[in-house]
């Protein structure tokens, strides 16, 4: 039964033998994410209720390396871009063509003209964003963010909706937002809300419905609406004892609401969805090794050499990972658990990997299996947020390895970084 004070069970990523293998391979710390789980989360979010029609987008920034976006793109799987970079990057590197993306982002890129003339799909997030699309491309199809009013994140950091959050349009300005479609004669075709990552599927629901009211604001104007994105957020257990979204059981009353639009309205709306945790967080790890034990009065800290350059999330906003011991050797016996304070290498007192859960400024020892210095942890749910979104070079640390498993063996899909790439474009004057 799952437990807090258990160990975590290990990684589905990686066997223990593999743990040693990539580790001997390629050194540490290194990412290393599962093919067939990253397939099979594909598919589960393909299989989404809806009832009439499914584009399901993968949310990038959760983990931008092409290989990944690639393997989603050969299942169907369009893009969610947060950036003119990550667009660019989606191109050259995976070569998805930009009438795959849609941008939903903070900032105007200096190539939107570019990028839109090659396809890409723009969703307005602020006035500024609509007025600036409009002077482009009067006349144009575009979609708008909106914020609905409620949000729902797994921390008040990750959440994305409501009056604390930035993102999007706020629900009582849509007046500003049908006078500047009138302006420039743009037609709003797609309405897109994203309330938060790791919300609680109850809100996910009722901001459903929140956000088809809205539609039928835009309809009432004349819009052409014919999609609604509700975005991403659906919440994956990382621990034994969190609990995940079940997409069938949220999406259900959710594809009820559409065909009731439907009969209402007279207009069938497509759904539209953008996981970037769903997708990859369960699917990546991150093996690293113990390079030291010391107790303080109160606790005994375990040293590795990853922490805040690979996964920052614990420090950032208290998040848990699973943190299992693989021993150098397979000969070695099972060793009684410990509570233990897991520690990072930086020189930070933040760079934690056992925080209390929510809390980034407090310590939770926790159960590991007993361990000498040279064994490897594996950090489980490091596929999302984790290569993406990294304090990367603190310290002058390398930015680390990627390696995919996949049906043919344990390929490498970004080198560990040199101290010559990590400084070239440093000007000593
Ligand atoms: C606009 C948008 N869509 C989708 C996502 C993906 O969220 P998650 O990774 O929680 O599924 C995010 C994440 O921040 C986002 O900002």
């Amino acid at each position: 039964m799952a437990s807090k004070t258990k160990p975590e069970p290990l990684s589905p990523v990686v066997s223990p033998d593999e743990v040693r293998e990539i580790a001997n391979r390629f050194g540490t710390p290194v990412y290393v994410y599962s093919q067939r789980i990253l397939e099979q989360q594909a598919d589960s979010a393909l299989a989404f209720p809806n009832a009439y029609g499914l584009t399901v987008r993968y949310a990038m920034k959760a983990n931008p390396n092409m290989n990944i976006a690639r393997l989603f793109r050969k299942r169907g799987i369009l893009l969610d871009v947060s950036s003119g970079f990550e667009a660019e990057r989606a191109r050259m590197k995976a070569e998805i063509p930009y009438e795959d993306m849609l941008m939903t982002s903070q900032e105007i890129p200096e190539n939107l003209f570019g990028l839109v003339e090659f396809g890409l799909d723009y969703n307005a997030c602020s006035q500024h964003q609509l007025e600036n699309f409009g002077i482009f491309f009067p006349g144009k199809e575009v979609s708008v963010r909106i914020n609905p009013g409620a949000g729902s994140g797994g921390t008040n950091r990750t959440n994305t909706g409501g009056e604390s959050a930035s993102f999007g349009i706020w629900h009582e300005q849509l007046d500003d937002v049908f006078r500047l479609a009138r302006k420039y004669e743009l037609n709003v075709k797609r309405v897109h809300t994203h309330i938060g990552s790791g919300s609680d599927p109850a809100v996910w629901q009722r901001v459903a419905g929140m956000s088809l009211d809205i539609v039928a604001r835009f309809l009432e104007q004349g819009h052409d609406v014919r999609t609604l994105n509700l975005g991403g957020g659906y919440k994956v257990a990382r621990m034994s004892y969190e609990k995940a979204t079940d997409l069938q059981e949220c999406g259900k009353p959710v594809k009820e609401a559409f065909k009731e639009f439907a009969r209402d309205k007279g207009v069938k709306l497509g759904l539209e969805i953008e996981p970037g945790t769903f997708l990859v967080a369960n699917a990546g790890c991150i093996i690293a090794k113990v390079i030291d034990l010391k107790r303080t009065a109160k606790y005994k800290f375990l040293i590795t050499d990853t922490g805040m350059p690979e996964v920052t999330r614990p420090s950032l906003y208290g998040a848990q990972h699973p943190i299992a011991v693989v021993h150098r050797s397979p000969s070695d016996g099972e060793r009684e658990p410990e509570r233990v304070i897991v520690s990072g290498h930086c020189c930070e007192s933040g760079d934690i990997l056992t925080p209390a859960p929510g809390d980034s400024e407090k310590l939770k020892p926790r159960w590991v299996e007993g361990m000498s210095r040279g064994d490897f942890v594996v950090i489980g749910g490091t596929g999302a947020y984790c290569a993406g979104m990294s304090t990367i070079n603190y310290n002058s640390y390398p930015q680390s390895p990627e390696v995919l498993i996949t049906g043919r063996g344990i390929e490498l899909i970004r080198k560990r970084q040199t101290l010559e790439q990590m400084t070239r474009n440093e000007l000593v004057i």
